[in-house]
């Protein structure tokens, strides 16, 4: 029996890592994908990659708050047990993050932060 790979997506919900975890399905990997706060986002790739064949799921995740990660490692197992039948993955792709394009200059500690 051929099991599937596992791809875990952070920031998968929008833009490049939705566009990397439909790719992947599209070559018969499974996914789980995280998401800041979109969680309708989240859910339509989820729904996406589904109707694709293959299996997907979504968690929250903020990759700024380091306090959280306990929470999120915590979770994973249990998340990957129930969706794909294994505790283990086979691929991370460490997207989840915004970017901001302006002068230096002018560039506020927030937009820094
Ligand atoms: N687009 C570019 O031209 C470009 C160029 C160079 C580098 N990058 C890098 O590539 C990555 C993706 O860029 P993108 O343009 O596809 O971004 P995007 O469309 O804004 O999507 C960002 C993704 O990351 C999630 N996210 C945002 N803040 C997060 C946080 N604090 N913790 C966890 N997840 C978070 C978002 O979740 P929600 O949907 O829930 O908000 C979303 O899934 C970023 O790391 C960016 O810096 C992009």
């Amino acid at each position: 029996m051929t099991t599937s790979k596992i791809a875990l997506v952070t920031g998968g919900s929008r833009g490049l890592g939705k566009n990397i975890a439909l790719s992947l399905a599209q070559k018969g990997i499974d996914v789980l994908l995280t998401y800041h706060s979109q969680q309708a986002d989240a859910a339509a790739v989820v729904a996406e990659i589904e109707a694709l064949g293959r299996k997907a799921v979504a968690l929250q995740l903020n990759t700024a708050d380091v306090s959280s990660f306990n929470a999120f490692f915590a979770k994973l197992p249990e998340t990957l047990q129930a969706t794909f039948g294994t505790t283990r993955f086979d691929f991370l792709i460490n997207n989840a993050g915004t970017s901001l394009q302006a002068p230096f200059a002018d560039t506020t500690e927030v937009q820094f932060d």
